[in-house]
């Protein structure tokens, strides 16, 4: 039954790639759902790519919206709405929102241009979901404290393992107990390529090609390949479920590109299988390949992700889920704004 009273919550996205299309996407096709289940109303009232953006303080159509972007590449070509040369941090200032959801591309040098956005919206009071690791394996105290100043919620359930729940499940789920270490494998392209090596017995550099071609590998699949995009997700999982202060530089990093077939086939006759693992506890902050034991919860295929939360009272947790995909990720980020509003 719809809800008498409507509350309405004003977003602006910042990126329109994958991840922000999925949200717009996921918010016109749960338009109807959140009105009748909760009485919440989602309006996007500003979105900006590299082309500038589109602002409406009535709300933006995001069917509109992916109708731009996918026709013209540019959403400063939404029609009567849409702005030239507009940026994010301009955006933030101009228009009245009660929510900014940063998806802009990662970027693990200085987290910008995310960092700046994020640090201006929690400032000023807004609450602020987002999937973008960088700003918060490098700066994860400094976000947090903005939050805390203000009041404003931080929200980043879609940053580690995409749909896959685990940051949520440990602040809420598993509220009464003591997470001792998070143990994981975090990143779907090294899982597909382990996984295809182990099956076909094909090298690293034949199966990470094939992968480029399926388009599951990127052009440079260095941070993937290397355990950087790991290294992001444990250390996040290191501050925010483990409560450690640690940045990307206290991760001890080795990737699979020196895995060879052999050493897949060794494993196998052992019963085992080569997987990239991240670790955070206490003592240890690492991404490297171990052996997992064939048929355990960690022999998952593909570019699935798995991680188990090492609890006092309800030991092993384990969570299998898509780390990755446009509607997928985004639903991490529509389960995030649900919990901003319930809790408001
Ligand atoms: N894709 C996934 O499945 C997934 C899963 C979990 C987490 N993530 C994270 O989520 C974030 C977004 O990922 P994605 O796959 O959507 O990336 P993407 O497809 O590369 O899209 C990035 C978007 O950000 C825009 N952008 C770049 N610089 C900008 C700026 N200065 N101001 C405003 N917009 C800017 C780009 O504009 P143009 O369109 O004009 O180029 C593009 O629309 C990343 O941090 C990623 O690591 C992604």
């Amino acid at each position: 039954m719809r809800s008498d009273e409507v509350i309405l919550m004003k977003i602006v996205i910042l990126g329109f790639g994958a991840v922000g299309q999925g949200v717009a996407r996921v918010i016109s096709l749960k338009r109807e759902h959140l009105l009748d289940k909760y009485g919440l109303q989602l309006d996007i009232v500003a979105v900006a790519d590299r082309s500038g953006g589109a602002v409406f303080d009535q709300g933006l159509d995001p069917e509109l919206l992916l109708k731009t972007k996918n026709e013209t590449g540019k959403l400063s070509q939404y029609p009567d709405f849409g702005v030239e040369g507009f940026s994010g941090l301009e955006i933030l200032d101009k228009v009245e929102y009660d929510c900014l959801v940063e998806v802009t591309p990662t970027n693990i040098e200085d987290g910008e241009p995310a960092l700046s956005h994020m640090l201006k919206a929690l400032k000023d009071g807004k609450d602020v979901v987002t999937s973008n690791k960088g700003p918060l394996a490098l700066s994860f105290t400094q976000l947090s404290e903005a939050a805390q100043e203000t009041g404003a919620n931080f929200k980043y359930e879609a940053s580690v393992g995409g749909a896959m729940p685990i940051i949520n499940l440990a602040h809420d789920t598993l509220a009464g107990s003591d997470i001792e270490s998070v143990y994981g494998i975090l990143n779907g392209t090294t899982n597909y390529i382990l996984s295809r090596m182990a099956k076909e017995g094909s090298s690293y550099e034949q199966t990470l090609n094939e992968a480029r071609e399926l388009g599951i590998a990127e052009t440079d699949p260095t941070q993937d390949v290397d355990g950087w995009d790991a290294a992001c997700k444990i250390v996040i999982l290191a501050n925010s479920v483990l409560n450690l202060e640690r940045t990307l530089k206290d991760v001890k990093v080795e990737g699979i590109s020196q895995i060879t077939p052999e050493a897949m086939a060794l494993a196998k006759k052992e019963g085992y299988l080569i997987k990239l693992i991240g670790e955070a506890s206490q003592d240890v902050l690492e991404v490297s390949p171990r052996l997992v034991k064939e048929g355990s919860p960690f022999a998952v295929e593909g570019t699935l992700n798995v991680a188990t939360l090492k609890t006092d009272l309800a030991e092993d947790v384990t969570v299998v889920g898509k780390g990755a995909g446009s509607i997928e990720t985004a639903s991490a980020i529509l389960s995030d704004l649900l919990n901003i509003w319930k809790a408001s």
